[in-house]
């Protein structure tokens, strides 16, 4: 299990939108997900037309409820979709706010609730409220990693530093660290700001930032007035689009953290050693997280060039053989890789790797192959 805490201390940045529906494309892919609405505001509660009545138990309840009288949090869990729960949350009069603060463990109230359920989901996904006060500490306490939605206006800095300080604060001072990943939202390409403060943060945060940008959708505002996330309410819009994109992101760069090093297929390999130059473009691809002939054939060609340093047209070219490849991997394989070149191949010792043949291979076989991928409609030029 993972536990991420979706966070900024600015209200209206996307943070809600983003716990929401990348909990809802995680679930979408399979992955048993729990969503804690940890924000007293409830929207993402209302998100999922749930309204808690004043006795019904919320988050806030669980958290208060001394040791003695051990609330379960699996109880409070509701079923919002497949593969997807949610924990609600309610009104909290300040005063219940401070009486948290009373408390000897007072930040890991939420750490210990979440505990219990270790076993039952992969992901807990915690929307926060626009504040860095206890309920926001008990979450990063909770998380290993924290996903800080960033707004792409004027004020998008604004505060940020004071995220930054706080896991500072909690790595020195409580031994607890988290990795932070900052998400550009509410993304107007249109605007030379939107696209301005998007380089601003790009540079900010550097390794820090996630690739995929959350655009401007009225289907992702309509979706949560409606009572659903955006993989039920517009599935093709891109709003679902962006959130989709996110969640593969993540796990590409968050879940699969410290697992077995993911290494790039044998095709791709192949594709870097045609379009590009060999290792360096692999690694780019690599560090994207483009490890497949099925990621390759989504990639957008000119943002994907420019993480390449290559031209548009040769990473277009790229892109539409991985497409071919990908679709046709019996017919276009045999022809690639059967060339009889001169060079390299001749020299090794017994059969050469597929990569090599092709280098060799005469270049009209795969300037065919390439030509006729081309033609091949890609899934992102509609
Ligand atoms: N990508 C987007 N496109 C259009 N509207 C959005 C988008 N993301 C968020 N919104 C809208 O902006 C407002 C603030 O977003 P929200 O997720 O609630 O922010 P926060 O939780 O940080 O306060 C909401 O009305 C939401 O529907
Ligand atoms: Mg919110």
């Amino acid at each position: 299990m993972r536990t991420i805490a979706i966070a900024n201390h600015k209200g209206g940045s996307g943070k809600t939108t983003t716990a929401v529906n990348l909990s809802a494309c995680l679930a979408e892919m399979k992955y048993q997900v729990l969503l804690i609405d940890l924000d007293p505001q409830s929207h993402a509660t209302l998100s999922f037309g749930i309204e808690l009545a004043d006795d019904e138990p919320s988050i806030f309840w669980a958290m208060q409820q001394p040791a003695s009288e051990r609330a379960y949090l699996a109880e409070l869990a509701r079923p919002v979709a497949k593969n997807l729960s949610l924990i609600p949350s309610a009104r909290l009069p300040l005063s219940h706010e401070e009486s948290l603060l009373s408390r000897d463990n007072r930040l890991t109230r939420l750490r210990e609730l979440i505990g219990q359920v270790a076993t039952k989901f992969d992901f807990v996904i915690i929307d926060c409220p626009p504040a860095l006060g206890i309920l926001t500490q008990n979450a990063f306490m909770a998380s290993q990693s924290v996903v800080l939605p960033v707004e792409t206006s004027f004020y998008a800095m604004n505060g940020v530093s004071r995220v930054l300080d706080t896991f500072e604060e909690l790595a020195r001072f409580h031994h607890h660290k988290v990795e932070y990943w900052a998400v550009a939202t509410l993304f107007d390409k249109r605007t030379a700001l939107s696209r301005d403060i998007l380089e601003e943060l790009r540079r900010f945060f550097r390794n820090n930032m996630m690739e995929t940008v959350i655009r401007l959708s009225i289907h992702l505002r309509e979706a949560s007035s409606h009572g659903e996330p955006i993989t039920v309410y517009a599935n093709t819009s891109r709003g679902c689009q962006d959130y989709c994109d996110l969640a593969e992101e993540f796990l590409v760069k968050v879940a699969h953290r410290g697992e077995e090093p993911v290494e790039c297929s044998e095709e791709v390999i192949l594709l870097a050693q045609i379009y590009g130059n060999g290792r360096e473009t692999l690694e780019a691809l690599r560090q994207r997280g483009i490890l497949s002939l099925a990621k390759l054939r989504m990639a957008e060609p000119s943002k994907l060039a420019h993480h390449l340093g290559l031209t548009v047209h040769a990473t277009r070219q790229m892109i539409a053989h991985a497409t071919r490849l990908h679709t046709f991997p019996q017919q276009i394989m045999p022809m690639v890789t059967t060339g009889s070149g001169h060079g390299i191949s001749q020299e090794a010792e017994g059969p050469a790797p597929a990569n090599q043949l092709v280098l060799e291979s005469n270049t009209s076989s795969i300037e065919t192959a390439t030509a006729e991928a081309d033609d091949f409609p890609h899934p992102n030029h509609h």
